[in-house]
């Protein structure tokens, strides 16, 4: 039996360097090519780093055209720069989401460039501090709320719009395991995950039968630059990160991007509504 405490267990098969996130290292881990969403239009919020990252990289590996938004136009710009380089279509889009004007223009420019919109992932989100409720001041609930919420139910709002007048659409929300249990320290990061499940179940039955899915996915700890800041290159800090995950270390980007992307493609059909935790055994223990 693996030595769970110092020797966890890892990844098997070439799979990527931790802290890399590229297509090659994607495809490295999976030869097989499979065009899940080939030909597809995907929107991916939150796309310049991280799980946004590896998700618009998935993306256009499996054949889609991927509009990169980001309120971080050199990193948005670098991600597009990079798929193109490798043969793929994509556009980058800068907008910060807590604001109507801006996300409406995502979707114009996502429909004035490639005519329809098939797949939207909403994951652009922010940490916060952690410490006491009666510490937590206003502004930064108030800030939490507009970024890791509002933003959804914006995107949500135009993009449901679109793919409901086309008749088809698949839109994955990223909530997180504090969508269903409390993230100790965290009351805003939890108030607002529990409340984009919330909204997924609302538009997931709303949508379904004009043809549109939505679901959330609910990633455990992984290995970002929002959690590097926690992390902070401390090796016992990762260790003891690692301890309450069951499979015992950190999720890459690229595993949290292929739920995304195969829940937008026809093969998830059926599921509509759903909150999958994606979390190598955190929340289930
Ligand atoms: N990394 C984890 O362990 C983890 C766990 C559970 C859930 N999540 C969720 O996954 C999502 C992505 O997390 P990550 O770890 O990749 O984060 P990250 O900080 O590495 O990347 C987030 C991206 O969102 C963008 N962004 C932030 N505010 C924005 C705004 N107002 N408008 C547009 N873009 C904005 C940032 O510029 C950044 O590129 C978040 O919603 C996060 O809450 C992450």
């Amino acid at each position: 039996m693996a030595d769970n405490e110092n020797n966890p267990p890892q990844p098997s098969g070439s799979w990527p360097i931790p802290g890399e996130q590229t297509d090659e290292l994607v495809r490295a881990a999976f030869p097989l090519r499979l065009g899940l969403v080939e030909g597809k239009v995907a929107l991916v919020t939150g796309a310049g780093r991280g799980i946004g990252e590896a998700t618009a990289r998935l993306f256009a590996v499996e054949g889609a055209a991927v509009v990169v938004c980001d309120i971080d136009g050199d990193a948005a710009q670098s991600v597009v720069q990079s798929i193109q380089e490798r043969g793929g279509e994509a556009v980058a889009v800068v907008a910060d989401l807590t604001k109507e004007d801006e996300v409406a223009a995502v979707i114009t420019t996502a429909i004035d460039r490639y005519g329809r919109l098939d797949c939207a992932v909403n994951n652009a989100g922010v940490s916060g501090r952690f410490g006491s409720f009666i510490d937590l001041p206003l502004h930064e609930w108030q800030h939490m709320i507009n970024v890791n919420l509002t933003s959804v139910f914006l995107c949500l709002k135009y993009e449901l719009g679109v793919m409901a007048a086309q008749g088809f659409g698949s839109i994955v929300n990223v909530s997180s395991g504090a969508g269903v249990v409390a993230a100790p320290g965290l009351p805003h990061y939890t108030a607002a995950k529990h409340g984009v499940l919330g909204l997924t179940k609302c538009a997931a039955t709303e949508f379904a039968a004009k043809g549109v899915r939505v679901n959330a996915i609910l990633p455990g700890t992984t290995r970002t630059p929002m959690i590097n800041g926690f992390i902070n290159g401390d090796p016992a800090m990762e260790k003891m990160v690692s301890r309450g995950i069951g499979r015992g270390y950190m999720g890459e980007p690229s595993e949290i991007a292929e739920s995304a992307v195969w829940l937008c493609s026809d093969r998830a059909s059926f599921v509509c509504g759903e909150s999958l935790l994606v979390d190598g055994a955190t929340v289930c223990r």
